[in-house]
């Protein structure tokens, strides 16, 4: 698992992996916010399901490069930041809220931050290393 910035509390099992293939998205529902949890060739990914453009449902973006693009307008985030990556005009500084997801027995397990008010109303910053870690994210031109 990787390391984040703030500790998380509470593990809650969200789906079975298996229902998430390679290169797609879904849409599960944890307290009411929609989170989208995506499956990429470096594992899952878990982030806010709308885009806060104008709430694109985000599980239905094309995945590529540990990058998702929005549907309805193309813009674009790292699922291992949460940080946009171009994609059209809008607010640069736009970013989603990026949670842990592990496997535990097929079960994706999305984890919860002490902090969540009430589940992650801020976008998370991840710690240095993760940062580090995550994949870069070559803008899209849509054009
Ligand atoms: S709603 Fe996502 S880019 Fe517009």
């Amino acid at each position: 698992m990787t390391a984040y910035a703030e500790p998380v509390v509470t593990w809650i099992a969200v789906g079975a992996a298996a229902d998430v293939p390679l290169w797609e998205g879904r849409r599960v529902t944890v307290e009411g916010r929609p989170i989208a949890v995506f499956h990429t060739d470096a594992g899952f990914h878990a982030v806010d399901g709308a885009c806060p453009h104008r709430q694109g449902p985000l599980q239905d973006g094309l995945v590529a490069d540990d990058c998702v693009t929005c549907p309805l307008h193309g813009w674009r985030f790292s699922l291992g930041t949460g940080e946009r990556i171009g994609g059209g005009p809008g607010d640069d500084s736009a970013a989603l809220a990026v949670y842990p997801v592990v496997v535990h027995e097929g079960e994706l397990m999305l984890g919860l931050p002490d902090d969540a008010e009430p589940l992650g109303l801020r976008p998370r910053v991840p710690s240095q290393e993760l940062a580090q870690e995550a994949r870069s994210c070559m803008p899209l031109d849509l054009r």
